[in-house]
């Protein structure tokens, strides 16, 4: 018998494809400790995680018989992939799965703070009426540069282009037939693009490479009164430097969905209380029915087939 642990919250689909396995036996811990799951991992072939659990050295180090890693979502910044492979223990997540989710997310961001929408909806809520106050820019006719043109960026450019915005993106990693079926603009210097944009966006991996991608430096390039939107890792933009960006007025307004802390601690959101046009969501890029459904469904399958020594693609 094949041992799986669930260590975070998936859909019941993926949980009942598991089941049904003769060779599988689940265990579906969705809010276990880190502590806990230190005692218990030595009995699992295999864990399945979304990204409130850390699959660090130590835990992989007490993980005896672990084969295989199940990442339901796209990220791995969350494991220790590194020590994984030295283990000769499998990475495997669902790119791809809840690209609308996190896709749509990010235009809601977008949305809200160009039309002043949440500051709207809350003194509404408070009693008030008061059209003038929320006056708001288009996207039409402005210019969105995304950072990463993957499955997200890609989609978020195609829904940018719906809008009539004009669409650049920074990716080394992107042929440039790529860009240009999506009618995009490839940029090959950051600070270009920079340069020109009047909304940023991120949908890049965290790795060394892009922590610590957008800093003060990188802010000060950007046109005054700009606007971020962060829904891919908190830590690719430095807090204290966004912080800086929003005291300065060289960015007129944000949305996160990630932290470079999860959950961020609350000195944070207090200092980005003070600021008018800050939109924020607890990291749910990609909770809709429909994305969690799929990475459930995707991890189960692939899962089962590694465990069983099929081939699957890995991290
Ligand atoms: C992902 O990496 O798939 C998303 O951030 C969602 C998640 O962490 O579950």
């Amino acid at each position: 018998m094949f041992k799986v642990l669930i260590t975070d919250p998936i859909s019941e689909k993926g949980i009942e494809i598991l089941k049904r396995e003769p060779d599988i036996e689940v265990d579906n811990e969705p809010d276990i400790s880190y502590e806990e799951l230190l005692e218990v991992v030595k009995d699992y072939d295999c864990i399945i995680t979304r990204s409130r659990t850390p699959v660090t050295a130590e835990l992989l180090e007490r993980a005896e018989r672990l084969k295989v890693v199940g990442r339901a979502g796209v990220g791995v910044d969350n494991i220790d992939v590194e020590e994984a492979s030295r283990r000769g223990i499998l990475v495997i997540n669902t790119p791809g799965a809840n690209t609308i989710g996190a896709t749509e997310l990010t235009l809601a961001h977008m949305l809200c703070v160009v039309r002043n929408f949440h500051n709207a909806h809350n003194s509404m809520l408070e009693g008030k009426w008061d059209r003038k106050k929320f006056m708001g820019t288009e996207l039409y006719g402005k210019t969105l540069g995304i950072i990463g043109l993957g499955n997200i960026g890609s989609q978020v450019a195609i829904r940018a282009k719906a809008f009539g915005m004009k669409v650049l993106a920074y990716d080394p990693y992107i042929p440039k037939e790529k860009a240009d079926r999506l009618g995009v603009k490839l940029v090959e210097d950051l600070k270009e693009m920079l340069k020109q944009v009047d909304i940023l966006t991120i949908h890049a991996p965290l790795t060394h490479e892009t922590r610590h991608m957008i800093t003060r430096k990188e802010f000060e390039l950007m046109k005054d009164g700009a606007v971020l939107i962060n829904c891919a890792r908190g830590g690719i933009v430095k807090d204290e430097d966004l912080i800086w960006a929003l005291e300065t007025g060289k960015l007129s307004g944000v949305g996160l969905d990630v932290y470079s802390v999860e959950p961020p601690p609350y000195e944070f959101i207090e200092k980005l209380k003070k600021f008018p046009n800050v939109s924020l969501s607890p990291h749910i890029g990609a909770n809709t029915y429909e994305s969690q459904e799929n990475v459930a469904v995707i991890i189960a399958q692939q899962v089962i087939k590694a465990l069983r020594g099929q081939t699957v693609e890995y991290v």
